[in-house]
């Protein structure tokens, strides 16, 4: 029997995150109105908000609420009110990337889908675009985001004339088993899509790129010769996606490349706006839009929503198995687009007047086609 009743944990965190956020239970609760699913939320505090109120970027009764719920929704964390290189100052960034490895989410999907509607709105010229459907499977947890990092003071040589200065070091480190359990869900995504893996590292040079090669090809090997395997180089990779991008069905990358090349591709749909993103672990998993918190546009009701609709999609489909409900959502907005309507980020020079919308209709655009609009 299928569950009737999901906890979910907001973190609507900083920028325009509570504003999408609003948006995201909005479409929630006509969902559920319609597929007959209660959805309860709980909201939590992380990034900036967070430091503000508490001090800390994750407190621990936001790990709390993440552990307790069926899965996580998080807007978007930082800003420069809290930027700083001062290294004993709290990063809105430490809470995400606190609460990646506390969840242990390894995986990091980020479809890149094209809308037909939004063609126009991409930086390449629509012959380029045909046939792109890539999956990014981005290393979460590992790498030079979590390796021995140091800054240190009085080093021979370091500073600007050879005396006494300052070093910096970060470290990209993995482990076997954090490659072949990235590499795995890379090659199951692959036999559910396309059948095509491109696993992107930097062997020429990188030591730790050396043996990411070397277990992804013995896992290739052993379990999955039916998935084609290809590598390439990240350099490569980052000309490739804006040469062919059709050529790619699921990239699987290190930590750092990953979020690099997801930047990059998600100017192929037209705008960073537009890319969701599912995080994956043992556990608990977590939804969220592969953009920033915007701050330059924060408060003024015009970010758009989309790729927070469309992470709601992914939650619907990987942890509450709501095959249709995600459907009817993926349809919602594929329909809203047909339609013409934009925010500022997807218009182009076609785009009517009229049709030109904030976040707040953008969200009713959408719950209106899901057939169940609430006041
Ligand atoms: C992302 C973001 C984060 C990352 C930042 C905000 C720490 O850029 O999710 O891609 O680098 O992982
Ligand atoms: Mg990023």
């Amino acid at each position: 029997m299928s569950h009737t009743n999901y906890h979910i944990c907001l973190l609507p965190g900083d920028g325009i995150g509570p504003e999408i956020t609003a948006e995201a239970v909005k479409v929630l609760g006509a969902l559920g109105d319609r597929f007959g699913v209660a959805f309860t939320f709980e909201e939590a505090l992380l990034g900036g908000a967070a430091i503000d109120a508490t001090g800390s970027p994750l407190p621990e009764a936001t790990l709390t609420a993440a552990h307790a719920a069926d899965a996580v929704l998080l807007a978007a964390i930082g800003g420069p009110k809290w930027d700083t290189t001062d290294p004993a100052k709290p990063r809105p960034e430490q809470g995400l990337l606190g609460i990646r490895k506390a969840l242990g989410l390894y995986a990091n999907l980020r479809p890149v889908k094209l809308f037909r509607a939004l063609e126009g709105a991409s930086s390449l010229k629509p012959e380029y675009l045909e046939g792109v459907d890539m999956l990014i499977v981005r290393e979460l947890t590992g790498g030079l985001y979590f390796g021995a990092r140091a800054r240190e003071t009085g080093v021979a040589g370091a500073a600007t004339g050879g005396g006494e200065g300052m070093r910096a070091y970060d470290t990209m480190e993995y482990r076997e088993f954090e490659i072949e359990r990235i590499a795995r869900t890379a090659f199951e995504a692959a036999r559910k899509r396309g059948g095509k893996v491109h696993s992107v590292d930097k062997a020429n040079v990188l030591e730790s790129s050396r043996l990411w090669r070397e277990v992804v090809h013995r896992l290739h090997a052993a379990e999955f010769a039916d998935v084609e395997l290809l590598d390439q180089l990240v350099d490569n990779t980052a000309m490739q996606l804006i040469r062919w991008p059709a050529q790619f069905d699921v990239v699987v990358t290190e930590n750092m490349f990953g979020d690099i090349l997801s930047d990059e591709a998600s100017m192929l749909t037209g705008s960073l706006g537009m890319l969701a993103s599912a995080s994956l672990g043992d556990g608990t998993a977590l939804y969220e839009p592969s953009h920033g918190s915007a701050p330059d546009i924060a408060g003024q009701g015009v970010a758009n929503p989309l790729a927070m609709l469309l992470s709601v999609e992914m939650m619907l489909r990987y942890s509450f198995d709501m095959q249709d409900a995600a459907d009817a959502l993926a349809s919602a907005i594929e329909d809203v687009l047909v339609e013409g309507w934009r925010t500022r980020d997807i218009a182009d020079a076609d785009t009517l007047p009229q049709k030109m919308v904030g976040t707040v209709a953008m969200g009713d655009l959408v719950t209106e086609r899901l057939g169940a609009v609430k006041q």
